[in-house]
C-alpha cells in the first residue's frame, strides 16, 4: 500500500501505547481509523485526542478474544466507512510471571485468548471482507522480539508471540499464493514505552485470584521503564515504531524489526538449533 488517504484502518489495542502511536500516524495520513479496545475509558480518550487532531475515528469497545465482538467490529466498519484497507491486530497482554505450571488455567486463556486467538480471528473476520473488496490492503499482526528469542519471563507471552510470528509467516505465504492484493507484516519491537507492563488492569474479572501469579511489573510503570534505560536498553516511543510500521507498508517489508541489538540473540538462537545446542541458561528479569 502506498496511498493512504481517505482509505480505512483498524487498529486493535488503539487506546494506548503502540495502537494510539499506529492510529495517529493513520490520521496524520489523512486515514479514517476504526479504534477497537476493551478498555472504555482509554477509549474515550484517544477519540477525543484523535479529533482534536481533526481525525475521522469510530471507537469500537472491542475484546479481541471474543470471536462474535470482533465480527461486530466488522459489521460497524464496513457500516461506517465502507471498507478495511489496513489492519493492525495489535491488543495484546503481558501476562504473568512464573513457570508454566505456576500460570494458572485461566492466566493461560488470558493470554492466548489476547494474543493468539484476538489475531486469529482479526484474520479469519477481516481478511475475507479484504479479498471480497479486491483493493490494496495491508495487515500488520503485532508480535514482539520474544516471537524471536529463547526466553521471555512470561511463559504464555513468550508462546503466543512465537506463534504470532508463525501465523504470520503462513498468512503471508497464503496471501501471495492467491495472489491476493493483500500484503502482510508482522511487528516485532523491543522495548517501548508504553502500558504494557500494567496489562493486568485488563484482566478480565473472572480471570482473577490465582496467588502464585504475579503480573509483569511490581512497581510503577515509570521506574520499570527507567531500570530499562538505566540498564542500557533502547526504549523507543510509539510514535518511533508507528513510523517503522509505515515505512515497512510502503516498502511491502514483511519483518519489522525495531531494536537491531537484538539482532544477534535471533541469529546466536539459530545458531544452537542448528548445531543441536540446548538453549542459553541466565538471570533474565524485566522486573524493576
Ligand atoms: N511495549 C513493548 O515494549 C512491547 C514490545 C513488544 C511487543 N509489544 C506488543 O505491542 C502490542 C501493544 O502493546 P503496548 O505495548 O502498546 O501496550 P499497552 O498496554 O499500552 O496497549 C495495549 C492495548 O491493548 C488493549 N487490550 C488489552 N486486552 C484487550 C482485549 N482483550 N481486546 C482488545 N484490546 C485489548 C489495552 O486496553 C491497551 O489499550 C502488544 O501486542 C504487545 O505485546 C509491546
Amino acid at each position: 500500500m502506498k496511498e493512504f488517504k481517505d482509505k480505512v484502518a483498524v487498529i486493535t489495542g488503539a487506546a494506548s501505547g503502540i495502537g494510539l502511536g499506529m492510529a495517529k500516524r493513520c490520521i496524520q495520513e489523512g486515514m479514517r481509523v476504526v479504534l477497537a479496545d476493551v478498555e472504555q475509558a482509554a477509549l474515550d480518550r484517544a477519540e477525543k485526542e484523535l479529533s482534536a487532531m481533526g481525525g475521522t475515528v469510530l471507537p469500537v469497545l472491542t475484546d479481541v478474544s471474543m470471536l462474535h465482538q470482533v465480527e461486530a467490529l466488522a459489521k460497524k466498519t464496513v457500516e461506517a466507512f465502507g471498507a478495511c484497507h489496513l489492519l493492525c491486530n495489535n491488543a495484546g497482554v503481558s501476562g504473568m510471571e512464573g513457570s508454566i505450571w505456576e500460570n494458572s488455567q485461566t492466566d493461560w486463556e488470558w493470554v492466548v485468548g489476547v494474543n493468539l486467538w484476538g489475531i486469529i480471528h482479526g484474520l479469519r473476520v477481516f481478511i475475507p471482507v479484504m479479498l471480497a473488496q479486491d483493493t490494496e490492503c495491508h495487515v500488520v499482526n503485532t508480535a514482539s522480539t520474544a516471537g524471536l528469542l529463547p526466553y521471555h519471563p512470561g511463559a504464555a507471552y513468550h508462546v503466543t508471540k512465537h506463534a504470532v510470528v508463525a501465523l504470520s509467516e503462513h498468512l503471508y505465504r497464503s496471501l501471495a499464493e492467491k495472489g491476493a492484493k493483500i500484503k502482510a507484516s508482522v511487528l516485532c519491537p523491543g522495548f517501548v514505552k508504553t502500558r504494557i507492563l500494567s496489562s493486568s488492569r485488563n484482566l478480565p474479572l473472572e480471570y482473577q485470584g490465582n496467588p502464585a501469579a504475579k503480573p509483569m511489573s511490581s512497581g510503577s510503570e515509570e521506574a520499570a521503564w527507567n531500570y530499562l534505560v538505566r540498564n542500557g536498553f533502547k526504549v523507543l516511543s510509539p510514535d518511533e515504531v508507528a513510523d517503522a510500521v509505515f515505512a515497512a507498508i510502503k516498502e511491502e517489508r514483511f519483518y519489522i524489526l525495531t531494536h537491531p541489538e537484538f539482532n544477534e540473540l535471533v541469529r546466536k538462537r539459530m545458531e544452537n538449533i542448528i548445531q543441536g545446542q540446548n538453549p542459553p541458561l541466565g538471570p533474565v528479569s524485566f522486573r524493576s
